[in-house]
């Protein structure tokens, strides 16, 4: 095993952009399907993994749900969690802020307890049993209506002490973020931190519309804010932190290749970025992958590694002692390896 990989394997992380049914794997999909009596298009893991080729975000979200749709009962959705908080202990991920989408269980008739209960039943155990810490972002499917996006809201906004924030998530094109204002401005006046996906295939604009219509205290994805020289120098004074995903952002073509990644270049631009995995089972990797990924293909060395890890932890809804914690054991982990 090459020091770098030895560095990324045991590096304490943070994971801020995972969307728990994107870590739906084929074979727990399959498993699902049987045990649910749940028709799907596939008849074997091999199918169902072969049919991982998109063109762009609609291309993947359309197979996505699809898959998303075996998930009915608290136990699917605390085995999916459990099996992603397994991943986390074997990746050195210590801290997780989860994404889930109640839209896409509530549209098919499930209760919102159904699968907020199943993902937290398994984040708890996750705390108890594999000192990951962690919780819960909601995210309002932007395809659908301000008013379901509402209704969602005030579905959840009994159990809103248990969760972290509330994000934006789904086909970004021709659903700007201002079509959330009022939504957003109701879940921040009842307490709620927000996040939303912005200048992943969207526009600069967009970003600029999360931060300023939806006061979002991080962008997902945000890598297009490259496009505007005056969003940047914002970015880089207020330190709001960006989400990256690179191989999500490869599957679904926003760059050609993992050289083309402007990775390097928004942390050379001193934005406040870290990696994440996105959807992993369906963009071929979870976190240590993504930054194995960006190693290889970006030429990055052990210090910007290290820093990216950090920045995980900095941009992190979790308190400055704990924060501090872990970035000492980063730095002595770097120390370590020289
Ligand atoms: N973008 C938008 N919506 C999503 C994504 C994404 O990368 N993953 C799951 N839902
Ligand atoms: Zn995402």
């Amino acid at each position: 095993m090459t020091a770098i990989d030895k560095f990324i394997e045991s590096c304490p992380k943070a994971e801020l952009h995972l969307h728990i049914e994107g870590s739906l794997e084929p074979e727990l999909m399959m498993k699902l399907a049987k045990r649910n009596h749940v028709a799907i298009p596939f008849t074997s893991v091999e199918d169902i993994r072969a049919a991982y080729e998109f063109e762009n975000l609609q291309s993947f979200l359309d197979i996505y749900y699809q898959g998303a749709a075996v998930l009915l009962k608290e136990e699917d959705f605390y085995d999916l969690t459990m099996d992603y908080l397994k991943k986390c202990q074997q990746e050195s991920i210590r801290h997780v802020e989860i994404f889930f989408d109640p839209q896409t269980h509530t549209d098919r008739g499930g209760a919102f307890e159904t699968c907020f209960q199943g993902i937290q039943k398994a984040l708890q155990e996750g705390r108890e049993s594999m000192g990951i810490s962690g919780g819960l972002i909601l995210c309002f499917l932007r395809h659908l209506s301000e008013d379901e996006a509402m209704k969602t809201l005030d579905m959840a906004l009994p159990y809103k002490d248990q969760l972290l924030a509330v994000g934006l998530d789904s086909s970004e094109q021709g659903h700007p973020p201002e079509k959330f204002s009022r939504v957003f401005a109701k879940a921040r006046d009842e307490g709620l931190r927000t996040v939303a996906h912005a200048g992943e295939e969207g526009p600069a604009s967009y970003i600029w519309q999360a931060i300023e219509d939806l006061k979002v205290q991080r962008i997902d994805h945000g890598v297009r804010c490259l496009e505007d020289a005056k969003l940047v120098s914002y970015l880089k004074d207020k330190q709001i932190p960006l989400t990256v995903c690179p191989l999500s952002n490869i599957k679904l073509r926003v760059f050609d290749r993992m050289a083309d990644h402007n990775l390097k270049e928004l942390m050379n631009q001193g934005l406040m970025v870290m990696i994440n995995s996105d959807d992993p089972a369906y963009f071929g990797g979870y976190l240590n992958q993504n930054f194995k990924a960006v190693a290889d293909s970006l030429d990055l060395g052990i210090e910007d590694l290290a820093v990216l890890a950090k920045n995980s932890f900095t941009s992190a809804f979790m308190s400055a002692e704990e924060k501090a914690r872990y970035q000492k054991d980063i730095d002595a982990l770097v120390e370590s390896m020289n």
